[in-house]
């Protein structure tokens, strides 16, 4: 245990022995005060995480002079919001792109920031832009050298460039902090393969016998690359942990050293402008024998050290979670002192669940119980990412609803997969498991909505439908608090690409299918009026401009509303001046509500921001087939 003198004892020693000569004097005062703030919590974070060790106060003392010696880095300007914090804004609008395929790289990106201001997006995710192994990278997420930009993307100076270039547009940098695991490549891997005791204590190497073990209670997250968690090293003779493909080496955290050492090149993504680090798989950091080793509570201890490091070190920067596991767990990463912002993988998923079955009960449930997150922290909405779709939600709340859970899921999969009769959908399956059943979903936004069958059998009913289920999900994305969050090439429908087929490297990677490079032909497609994609691009710009000239939008506010009907879903969100009820239609069925605008809104002065030009009834709603509505109260 820790007391506060001896803290105090360790901090003022501490102090005394690092060089603090490197810390501008403009900076040390607010420095010193972030100090005294937030010391304690980081200690007593590191003696849980460390105490046992007997070099764990050396460790603290690195630890603290990497946070002091970042302080020499150069200030970036930021961007500047007139809401704190930004996130809960409603001028928070986000994509997602790799840089290559969204435009070949940096400095073409500069190119395309007026394309991002055009949409409205505030917001850019750039997938792994690091140095990683040539052949299979795992797009990116295996790196090689946090602190070198892959050469066919750019320089750390082209980095910089266009940080600044977006900031200077009023647009945050969002990167990867990929630190669960390493590539195969990396020096650190490197040194211990060649012998190095320090370098072979930063991964996890098992005996088979140990290996066994781990993989009794593990899930496997790969299982097409590899049964089970470890990949066999000759060099070494031993079981390596790799949690994804085998050349991504899991880091070992129990390691103060590794802890340390990774600060450093958090810090480093910081010191290129990054105003967000995204923690990719952030549930595997921490493993213990005979635990499913996610998400185990130490795995918050370690995350919720590496936000203490950044609140000392760079407080401008936040956190964003990237837990695809049990909603439970991952509303857990989302607090102030862990994880500022996570994405919403149970809304993402369970929206698709709803076009599947027509039926929302599920997501109404599922959002009942988990949307509400602490003051200060916000949700990522999105509908497709780089990755997979997969069916997580709580079988509890599906079970209480009748739905068998496993049967529900192998449902889905073939419904998104083209192996159920009548589905709009054309996706390919991820990952399957051969000895669970277990499988993901893959494709883009346009081709899991329809577009491609609707346009490869020219039927022109299936085609409006398509459009409207995209319509729709755009529409609750961007009205649900948060940030919402677009992914390359989704905003002008994108369809599947199987040309990852031909090519060995990424051919048993079905996540390809809907990572396309961005042609100007398909910017241009996206500007011809009448086609699917200039329709899908129009109205998502529609959006976001509504989005941002409504203040309610930046409301944090949120509250379902249970219709009579068992294929919508609405809410209500206010501001002390208005109202704003969102309300869509999840089947294609015309649906006749008990329930008027004006008994939901308690106002009869209302419109609908989607279509202003509507009169709105003072009847019962109607609502048309996925149908989709921003009904907004009018002062006066
Ligand atoms: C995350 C990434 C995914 C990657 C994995 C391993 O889930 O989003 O693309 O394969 O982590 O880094
Ligand atoms: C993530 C998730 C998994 C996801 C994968 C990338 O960390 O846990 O569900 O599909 O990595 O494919």
């Amino acid at each position: 245990m820790n007391t506060a003198y001896e803290t105090r004892k360790t901090l003022d020693l501490i102090l005394r022995e690092i060089d603090l000569s490197g810390v501008p004097a403009r900076r040390m005062s607010a420095f010193r005060k972030r100090i005294d703030l937030y010391f304690p919590d980081l200690f007593a974070h590191m003696m849980e995480l460390y105490g046992t060790r007997y070099d764990a106060y050396v460790h603290m003392r690195t630890l603290m002079q990497g946070l002091a010696r970042h302080q020499a880095t150069p200030a970036m300007r930021r961007v500047k919001s007139t809401t704190e914090p930004w996130f809960e804004g409603r001028e928070a609008v986000g994509m997602a792109v790799y840089v290559d395929l969204f435009a070949g790289d940096l400095k073409g990106l500069i190119d395309r920031i007026p394309y991002l201001e055009d949409l409205g997006v505030t917001y850019l995710h750039l997938m792994p832009l690091y140095l990683a192994p040539e052949a299979n990278s795992d797009g990116g997420y295996a790196v090689s050298d946090y602190r070198t930009v892959n050469p066919a993307l750019g320089t750390n100076k082209d980095l910089k460039a266009l940080s600044r270039a977006l900031h200077a547009r009023g647009i945050r940098l969002v990167l990867d902090f990929v630190f669960n695991h390493t590539s195969d490549e990396h020096r650190w891997v490197r040194a211990a393969l060649d012998g190095d005791p320090r370098y072979q204590q930063f991964y996890f190497l098992c005996d088979p016998d140990d290996a066994d073990a781990y993989n009794s209670t593990v899930r496997e997250i790969f299982p097409q690359v590899r049964r089970g968690s470890f990949t066999w090293n000759e060099t070494l003779g031993k079981h390596v942990w790799t949690t994804f493909n085998s050349f991504q080496w899991d880091l070992n955290y129990a390691n103060p050293d590794v802890f340390v050492s990774v600060v450093d090149e958090m810090l480093h993504l910081v010191s290129m402008g990054a105003d967000v680090l995204r923690l990719d798989a952030l549930a595997f950091v921490w493993k213990e024998m005979g635990t499913v080793c996610e998400n185990l509570p130490k795995a918050h201890t370690v995350i919720q050290a590496f936000n203490l490091c950044l609140k000392l070190a760079a407080p401008e920067v936040v956190f964003k979670s990237e837990a695809i596991v049990h909603p439970d767990e991952v509303n857990r990463y989302i607090r102030r002192d862990e994880c500022e912002l996570s994405y919403n993988p149970l809304m993402m998923a369970l929206m698709w669940e709803s076009l599947a079955t027509r039926r929302t009960e599920l997501l109404n449930a599922s959002m009942e119980r988990s949307f509400a997150i602490p003051e200060g922290t916000a949700w990522v909405n999105y509908i497709r990412c780089h990755d997979d779709i997969g069916w997580m939600w709580d079988d509890a709340i599906s079970a209480r609803l009748g739905i068998d859970g496993y049967g529900h899921r192998q449902f889905l999969n073939r419904f998104y997969t083209g192996r159920f009769e009548g589905s709009f959908a054309s996706g390919v399956p991820f990952q399957e498991n051969p000895t669970n059943g277990d499988c993901r979903v893959c494709g883009t936004l346009a081709s899991l909505a329809g577009v491609e069958q609707a346009q490869q059998t020219g039927n022109a009913l299936a085609m409006e439908h398509a459009l409207r289920r995209i319509d729709l999900l755009n529409a609750v994305v961007f009205a649900t608090p948060g940030i919402p969050l677009l992914y390359q090439g989704d905003e002008i429908g994108v369809l599947n690409d199987d040309a990852y087929l031909t090519d060995p490297s990424k051919r048993e990677d079905s996540r390809w299918v809907h990572r396309k490079a961005l042609t100007d032909a398909d910017l241009t497609t996206a500007q011809a009026p009448g086609t699917p994609q200039a329709h899908i691009h129009s109205e998502i710009r529609r959006m976001i401009a509504i989005r941002k000239a409504n203040a309610v939008f930046g409301s944090s506010s949120f509250d379902l509303i249970r219709l009579a009907s068992p294929h919508t879903f609405a809410f209500l969100r206010e501001t002390d001046a208005a109202r704003l009820l969102v309300v869509a239609n999840f089947s294609e069925h015309t649906l006749s509500l008990e329930e008027s605008v004006a008994d939901l809104l308690g106002s009869a002065k209302v419109m609908d921001l989607l279509a202003p030009e509507t009169a709105i009834g003072t009847g019962p709603l109607r609502l048309d087939a996925y149908g989709v509505h921003w009904f907004h109260t009018i002062r006066g």
